[in-house]
């Protein structure tokens, strides 16, 4: 099969200099949607129709399996599928998609394709209580006949309820020279795809119809009130799905996924996260409220507290993180690990058992053991031109507010006083103190204000 997405559409109602159909959904272009669910198809051709914003659309998702062809100036959408006939096999059917029109499932394409074959044009519509600006569906003794635009028909034809999803499937050799004999005379002056109809109907080639499970499947994006209505709705539906799996979600309306979210068994999730990218929840992981977790891995059992931002990091299991704490990227956390509030850690590995509880900053650093790092601690792993490690060794205790110049090195079992720079090794299994000997001064007096 073939299919042709049509994207070149400038969408002015978005208000944006971006594409409309680069516009993102659930953290993904609205087209990268389409090209998805296109893919479980296994189609033979896959054509991208591109023309408004220039080459945007073509660099930012080529692909391998991906053809794109230009349509300037944009003519209409059967002047947008002409722009694909090069690119067509004509021995087997072409099925039409939108770019704009993200959330149709492969499920409802499939029931198109089962009624589609090679000597019928056939069409997903739907029944909807207001057909605004859809194209309707004209029947003749339940046949459809044609279908006309809400800008060209009458007023009894405005009345039908049954409209155009756009969403075809055409015999291919039959469409390219349906394509030949289309006009722009109609209200709109463009080259109505839609008028393939009367022309597979005047060649007695049957026009058949199908229906998707749902009619948020066939909405399109025009404006960003219909995006944010429609991440609402997939956003519903992925929740819904979640819930259906077994996790708990304290509020179903109050969690945005966007990317692919994985859970085990026994995973709660209380209200306001966002989840993007890859993220794996493994089994009785809690996340605490106004998290944002992207492209991560937290295992069996941790907790997340709220308000934690994790990033490109690995949780060990039972490790418990947050509230406020910040894992930033190459992060990777064994099994309990504490990390507290205000507590941010990039680029370490932090082995089983330890802990950073409050106020500290853990960057480029490997740490052991048991290790305990007291409030405050701060990893200086940088000197403003280049980065250095810090490593702290199995069993170091780190008092409170100590610097650590990096590279340095804290050998096995060391203590290090609180409020030490330090800049050389610390032995292993000896306390290490940087800092000026306390002293108390006898006799010593308050000044006192003096009197002009
Ligand atoms: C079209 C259909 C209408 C249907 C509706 C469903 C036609 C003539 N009308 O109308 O029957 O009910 O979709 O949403 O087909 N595009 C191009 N090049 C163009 C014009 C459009 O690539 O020259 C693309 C757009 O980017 C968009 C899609 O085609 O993805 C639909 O275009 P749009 O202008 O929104 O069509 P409608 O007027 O909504
Ligand atoms: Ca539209």
């Amino acid at each position: 099969m073939n299919v042709v997405i049509l994207a070149a559409g400038m969408g002015k109602r978005m208000q944006s200099a971006l594409p409309k159909v680069l516009h993102p959904l659930a953290g993904k272009p609205l087209l990268s949607h389409v090209i998805d669910t296109a893919r479980t198809l296994s189609p033979s051709t896959l054509c991208v129709i591109y023309g408004h914003g220039g080459d945007m659309v073509p660099e930012l998702l080529q692909a391998p399996d991906i053809a794109f062809a230009r349509q300037e100036p944009q003519l209409g959408t059967g002047h947008a599928v002409m722009q694909a006939l090069p690119h067509l096999n004509d021995d087997t059917q072409t099925l039409v998609l939108y770019g704009d029109v993200p959330l149709t499932t492969a499920r409802s394409l499939r029931r198109l394709l089962d009624i589609a074959d090679k000597n019928k044009l056939s069409i997903l519509t739907v029944e909807l209580d207001d057909p605004a600006s859809y194209g309707r569906i004209v029947r003749e003794q339940g046949r459809i006949v044609r279908i006309v635009e809400q800008k060209d028909a009458t007023e009894t034809e405005r009345a039908i309820r049954e409209v155009n999803t756009g969403i075809l499937i055409a015999p291919t050799a039959r469409l390219k020279q349906w394509l030949t004999t289309l006009s722009n005379d109609n209200a709109q002056g463009e080259y109505y795809l839609t008028d393939i109809v009367a022309r597979a109907v005047a060649d007695g080639v049957p026009v058949v119809s199908a229906q998707p499970d749902a009619v948020w499947e066939t909405l399109g994006v025009n404006s960003k009130a219909q995006l944010a209505e429609l991440e609402r709705i997939h956003q519903h539906n992925i929740a819904g799905a979640l819930l259906e799996q077994g996790v708990t979600l304290a509020d179903p309306a109050r969690i945005d996924v966007r990317g692919t979210l994985s859970c085990g068994r026994d995973v709660a999730i209380d209200i306001n996260c966002i989840f993007e990218g890859k993220v794996e929840l493994a089994d009785n992981v809690t996340i605490g409220a106004h998290c944002v977790i992207k492209n991560a891995r937290i295992a069996n059992g941790a907790v997340i507290k709220p308000f934690c931002h994790i990033e490109d990091a690995i949780v060990g299991a039972e490790s418990m993180i947050g509230p406020y704490a910040r894992l930033r990227p190459g992060t990777e956390l064994a099994e309990d690990v504490h990390i507290g509030n205000f507590v941010e850690v990039k680029n370490s590995q932090i082995a089983a058992h330890s802990k950073a509880n409050h106020l500290t900053y853990v960057g480029d650093a490997t740490v052991g053991s048991r290790v305990n790092i007291g409030a405050g601690t701060i990893t200086c792993n940088y000197d403003g031109a280049n980065k250095f490690r810090t490593v702290i060794e199995d069993d170091v205790f780190i008092g409170s507010d100590t610097q650590l110049v990096a590279p340095v090195r804290v050998g096995k079992g060391a203590t290090l006083g609180a409020g030490t720079t330090l800049t050389m090794n610390a032995p292993e299994g000896k306390l290490t103190v940087s800092r000026a000997r306390q002293t108390t001064i006898e006799g010593w007096k308050r000044p006192i204000k003096q009197n002009k």
